[in-house]
């Protein structure tokens, strides 16, 4: 363990030094407090050892320098007889403990080995932790319910193997981190993930968005274009709602798949692929065949290997860590603390059905963290759809500008949508009419000028 001795008297320093030695630990030395800090940000050091009047920066800018920087360093003061009130406060700053000058060798090897104690105490803890929060997150995939573990298993069985994967599940369960996790755990991970949404592209141009083509191949096709099986070469393309594509096309793509091959529109050069293919689907594939709008060779090509990802309310037990990552990561993102969840909250989100599944509980934590200042959340501050759960209810954010901006802008926007009712917008934003009042006042809004 490496201990710094920070003293402005050199003896001190080399005595502490030696018998800190003698018994097993490393040192470092420093002469007065500026020099302490630059050391301390430039190494890791279990303990530090300081005296508290030094000139310059003393030992308690020190202490408090090292307790502000979220290290499991422990600092134990130093201090000459007849300061120790100086010491006693150092404790309450955070010190871990403090050796009244002089003393004898025995003491100060007593209160280091204690220090050092507590740090491989606070080390394992982390690591702990650590492990613990790992078992419970699969390449940013958070869940521990039984459901979640055995998607966790699957994906990592499957990423290892070139299989295609048609992974299916409700709007917002996962299904496209799902797909990156099978990429980026495979061997294909230095290679691209191209990922292409057959249901937003306007039908006319999926053609060649997936296969590419020739300058000249139709109207308007001025240049060459490489299609996206073309651009997943030695990677993974994504091929998401696969179920909204047009039969026609199902037929190309059948053939893409089998002969791992394709030709650019307005071109009879075959290109050679290598390309893994996962695709993704948040209809009833069987049905859809049942209706003949899909067709039930391409749906056993791409069935090889299948992950169905369960809606969120059917893990509801998953509903406190996935809260606990967002309200962590939109903290972080809008520089806020990270607020504590009262019991009742956490009740109130247990209970909601989610329909827009994990996305939905995202975006409600996300608007409550800008909408709420106040540490813990109550159940009041949740922004739950108050009205009958419809899924037009999961509003993206455009996380551009500032926070002030964004909540301005969901305020105003639910206002507008309300025509001026306070208790409408309220519903909508899922928070109380007094909130709403509050935050309107807040931004100097008027109720009239939505009307
Ligand atoms: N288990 C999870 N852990 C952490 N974040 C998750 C989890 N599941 C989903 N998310 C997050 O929820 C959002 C929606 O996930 P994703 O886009 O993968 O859903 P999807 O099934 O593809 O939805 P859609 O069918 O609407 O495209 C993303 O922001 C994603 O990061
Ligand atoms: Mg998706």
């Amino acid at each position: 363990m490496h201990i710094l001795i920070v003293d402005d008297e050199q003896a001190q320093r080399n005595i502490l030094a030696d018998i800190l030695k003698d018994a097993g630990y490393k040192t470092d030395l420093a002469e007065n407090g500026e020099v302490a800090l630059r050391k301390f940000g430039a190494n890791q050091y279990a303990i530090v050892l300081t005296d508290l009047k030094m000139p310059g920066k003393d030992g308690l800018d020190v202490l408090k320098h090292i307790h502000n920087s979220d290290q499991d360093t422990q600092v134990i003061i130093m201090t000459a007889f007849g300061t120790i009130p100086g010491a006693v406060n150092a404790i309450k700053i955070g010190a871990y403990d403090y050796l009244t000058k002089p003393f004898k060798k025995d003491d100060l090897l007593q209160v280091v080995d204690r220090a050092a104690e507590k740090v491989k105490l606070l080390k394992e803890n982390a690591r702990l932790k650590n492990e613990i929060s790992n078992r419970y997150q699969y390449a940013s995939i958070i869940g521990q319910s039984p459901e979640m573990r055995q998607i966790f298993s699957m994906i990592e069985r499957v990423a290892k193997v070139d299989a295609t994967v048609l992974i299916t599940g409700k709007s917002g369960t996962g299904k496209e981190l799902v797909a990156r996790a099978v990429h980026y755990n495979g061997n294909r991970k230095e290679g691209p993930f191209v990922a292409l949404n057959c249901g937003a592209i306007p039908e006319t141009l999926i053609e060649s968005e997936l296969f590419g083509h020739e300058k000249g191949a139709f109207t308007g096709a001025a240049k060459t274009y490489m299609g996206k099986f073309e651009q997943a070469q030695g990677g993974t393309i994504f091929l998401d709602e696969i179920g909204t594509m047009r039969l026609d096309l199902q037929i190309r793509l059948l053939r893409v798949l089998q002969e791992k091959k394709v030709q650019k529109l307005g071109s009879n050069q075959s290109i050679d692929l290598d390309v893994r293919v996962i695709a993704a689907s948040n209809e009833n594939l069987e049905e859809l065949i049942n209706e003949k709008k899909f067709r039930s060779d391409l749906y056993h090509r791409l069935n090889v290997f299948s992950i169905a990802l369960p809606s969120l309310k059917d893990r509801f037990q998953d509903i406190p860590l996935l809260v606990r990552h967002f309200l962590e990561k939109y903290a972080d993102q809008y520089k806020k603390e990270i607020p504590a969840l009262s019991p009742d909250a956490l009740n109130k989100l247990e209970k909601y059905p989610f329909p827009g599944n994990v996305r939905e509980l995202e975006n409600i934590i996300e608007k409550t963290i800008i909408l709420t200042d106040h540490n813990p959340i109550l159940a009041d501050d949740l922004m739950l759809p108050s009205t009958k759960p419809q899924n037009n209810n999961v509003k993206e954010i455009d996380s551009n500008g500032s926070l002030t901006d964004i909540e301005y802008k969901l305020i105003s926007d639910a206002l507008i949508e309300s025509n001026g009712s306070i208790k409408k917008a309220s519903e909508a934003l899922g928070i109380s009419y007094k909130t709403l009042q509050y935050r309107m006042k807040k931004f100097n809004m008027h109720k009239n000028d939505f009307r």
